[in-house]
């Protein structure tokens, strides 16, 4: 908050020096927040030549990817505070949450390049949201808008398989059944399957409620109808 605060009276002082007008502030508008897992079975296979891709042994199910400030042509604003840096001792009391629900897959990385990285980017947009307002608060909030999502009873009845995979519809349809609304999906193609690596749901930015979001959103799917998609075993 306080950085947002700082970049509005810089930018006033400039408008004053400028011209009389009024200055807004665009970096952080955005219409909605999309909060993201990730599948990491899924995310390990198609990321194994890349990373060194290690699923924490606690995780067995989606894994918090982050929470984005997102609009519904589909561009988000980022980096919405440059002045701000990661501090890991003020989430300190969330390591234990964090290193199960939002672990860093990529062992190469220290575990909180990816907090760092998602706070930096996304988080740093979202501090007009009272309950994102600070690094601490943007992390809990998101953990605890997880626990209330529990988005793994979405997809209970899809089993994770390398042989039974489900078209885009029926796991749309799960996702509606439970949520009232359809899911942001991607995939990506290995061995010859679709691989759903991401999985996203829109939720308003005043209360957290999930909602069916923009079609331009779900028109950025990366999964097909023409093939199987699949959740591969842990
Ligand atoms: C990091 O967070 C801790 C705990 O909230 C605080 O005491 C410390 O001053 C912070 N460090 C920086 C550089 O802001
Ligand atoms: C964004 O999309 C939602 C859902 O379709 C709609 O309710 C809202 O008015 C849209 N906002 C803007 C700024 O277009």
């Amino acid at each position: 908050m306080r950085c947002l605060l700082a970049v509005v009276a810089v930018a006033a002082l400039l408008a004053t020096a400028a011209s009389a007008k009024p200055v807004h502030v665009q970096a952080n508008t955005y219409d909605f927040l999309m909060m993201v897992y990730q599948w990491p079975p899924n995310v390990c296979a198609t990321e194994a030549t890349a990373h060194n891709c290690v699923i924490p042994a606690d995780s067995h199910l989606f894994t918090i990817h982050g929470l984005w400030p997102s609009r519904n042509d589909t561009t988000y604003p980022q980096s919405c505070c440059s002045s701000c840096s990661f501090n890991a001792t003020a989430v300190q009391d969330l390591l234990p949450q964090l290193n199960q629900y939002w672990p860093n897959l990529f062992a190469e990385e220290a575990a909180t390049d990816f907090w760092s990285h998602e706070y930096l980017k996304h988080g740093t947009c979202a501090t007009d949201v009272a309950s994102l307002d600070t690094e601490h608060s943007f992390f809990a909030t998101t953990l605890g808008l997880s626990r209330q999502l529990n988005v793994d009873a979405a997809f209970a009845k899809l089993k994770p398989s390398t042989t039974t995979g489900y078209s885009l519809a029926t796991v749309q349809a799960a996702i509606k059944a439970y949520f009232g609304a359809e899911g942001y999906l991607t995939c990506e193609t290995y061995k010859g399957q679709q691989l759903v690596t991401g999985f996203g749901l829109c939720v308003t930015k005043n209360n957290f409620a999930v909602f069916q979001c923009d079609p331009r959103v779900y028109g950025e799917n990366s999964c097909k109808s023409t093939s199987d998609l699949f959740f591969l075993p842990f």
